[in-house]
């Protein structure tokens, strides 16, 4: 895409849309976010947006709708079997994504849910290039393990590599041959790979995968929910695609696999999500599955007005002027934080940028949670709400031992079009002031720990009195500035 230029030469990304609906926010002070904390435990999950400023947890269902997604819900065909909306979405996914056979979930763990409970069997092992939690819960729910099979660059936060998510082919046949590959059910390819900075594959990749799955005869997975900016960043990084269109990129992508599932809360930027398939064995194989757990199939799980927003949403996916929105906003502050010094996670990739916590909090121990410190520091100090990506958001072992995670990072999400430029310049100015006074940032310790997605409710405690010694610095640095 042509970019456009500005004649000062200053390189800022440029809205290609007006705002015309808005939702007022407001900054409460920094006294107050300090107590909104201990109400929460310092869990950003258990925040309420009352006590929000910006909201960077999740583009899940955030990203802004489009004045034809909310038109088109207003045309929704309320019906138990048979909606038109339905038909409409239907015919949105083949257009799009290529698969003729579409199976709606309410949203993408529930397709977790459905393939996990047909192909997971005890004694299984999914190769993956990396997991997503709930997708890890589902497989060891169903007696499965999985192995992660990135090249030793994905872990490298600062390394430049274009396609970190790229998972290790050489690997992946080694793991298949050790383990047998009648245990194994399916490979899963996760497009923008969410956990590891939101990093792209290649098309080579997929390809050699596709070679692999075909060698041994197991099915090829793909995680879609992503899937648009992974094409989008195809096209920008993979010499072979560079004249290549969104929607070849696409369906070149979902053409590889025998499956593809998504979340249409990030794909469509609705409230939904789906498995489609051109394989009808695979059809018949998951298809009463819906009905068990979703509902009909001509809904499963999702309101008829989501139906039709989503169907709106997956042709707009292949608008590179909003699909590069977010991926632009992205690359700015990556670049602007980076340029100030803060360790984040490089190159810019998708859906957020990523503090590197591990760098930022290295004198907090990992057992002391030093990327769930980190979130609760930023949002004490800016009343910005990132996400924990480390060690509070694995799980424990069967012998409830702690791992530790690859990776310690601070998500800051940038759902699409939803901030402005100077808002993202106020992130960039908060980071830095908290990067600089890092030190007086500690750890935190559970209080409360469910035995399961301990990241989402769980409860903790600052190990010191750390938040209030960062809360008198603010006001030294920033008089009475919210
Ligand atoms: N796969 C990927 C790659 C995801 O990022 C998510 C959700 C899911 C599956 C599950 O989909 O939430 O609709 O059930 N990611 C959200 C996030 C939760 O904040 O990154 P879901």
């Amino acid at each position: 895409m042509n970019e456009i230029k500005f004649y000062s030469g200053e390189q800022i990304p440029l809205e290609l849309h007006k705002v015309r609906v808005v939702q007022k926010i407001q900054m409460v002070p920094i006294e107050r976010r300090l107590e909104a904390l201990q109400e929460g435990m310092f869990n950003t999950y258990r925040l309420t947006t009352k006590d929000v400023f910006i909201d960077m947890l999740t583009d899940s269902g955030t990203n802004a709708l489009s004045d034809k997604q909310l038109a088109a819900m207003m045309q929704a065909d309320d019906a138990y079997a048979g909606s038109q909306s339905f038909f409409r979405l239907k015919q949105a996914v083949e257009d799009v994504l290529g698969k003729k056979y579409y199976l709606p979930v309410h949203q993408g763990r529930a397709a977790e849910n459905i393939i996990s409970y047909a192909y997971v069997k005890k004694g299984n092992l999914i190769p993956m290039n990396y997991r997503f939690s709930t997708l890890l819960a589902h497989i060891t729910q169903h007696g499965g393990k999985i192995i992660e099979l990135l090249y030793d660059e994905a872990y490298v936060i600062d390394s430049t590599h274009p396609f970190k998510g790229n998972i290790n082919i050489e690997k992946l046949e080694e793991v298949i041959q050790i383990h047998g590959a009648e245990n194994v059910p399916y490979i899963r390819m996760e497009a923008s790979t969410n956990l590891i900075g939101g990093q792209p594959f290649s098309i080579q990749n997929l390809r050699d995968v596709r070679a692999i799955a075909d060698k041994y005869n197991i099915r090829l997975v793909l995680d879609a929910s992503l899937l648009g900016e992974n094409a989008y960043l195809v096209i920008q990084r993979e010499e072979e695609f560079k004249e290549s269109t969104l929607p070849e990129v696409i369906q070149t992508m979902t053409g590889l696999a025998d499956i593809v599932y998504f979340s249409a809360r990030k794909l469509s930027s609705s409230r939904g999500g789906g498995i489609c398939t051109n394989n009808t064995d695979i059809y018949k194989e998951l298809s009463p599955l819906i009905p068990l757990f979703e509902g009909f199939l001509t809904y499963g799980g999702i309101s008829v007005r989501e139906m039709e927003s989503m169907a709106v949403g997956l042709y707009e996916t292949i608008d590179e002027t909003m699909i590069s929105q977010s991926l632009s906003f992205i690359a700015y502050l990556v670049n602007a934080l980076d340029a100030n010094g803060v360790p984040m996670v490089k190159p810019a990739g998708v859906l957020g940028a990523h503090l590197n916590a591990m760098e930022i909090c290295k004198h907090i121990p990992q057992k002391e949670y030093p990327a769930a410190s980190l979130a609760a520091a930023l949002y004490l100090v800016s009343g910005i709400r990132g996400m924990e990506r480390g060690t509070m958001s694995s799980q424990r072992d069967e012998d409830g031992n702690e791992p530790c995670a690859d990776m310690e990072l601070v998500r800051l999400a940038v759902p699409r079009r939803v901030f402005t430029l100077s808002q993202i310049k106020y992130v960039v100015d908060r980071v830095t002031w908290l990067y600089e006074n890092r030190e007086l940032i500690d750890g935190l310790r559970f209080v409360e720990e469910p035995p399961m997605f301990r990241s989402f409710m769980g409860g903790l405690e600052p190990v010191s009195d750390w938040p209030q010694k960062l809360l008198n610095k603010f006001r030294e640095d920033f008089g009475d500035s919210l």
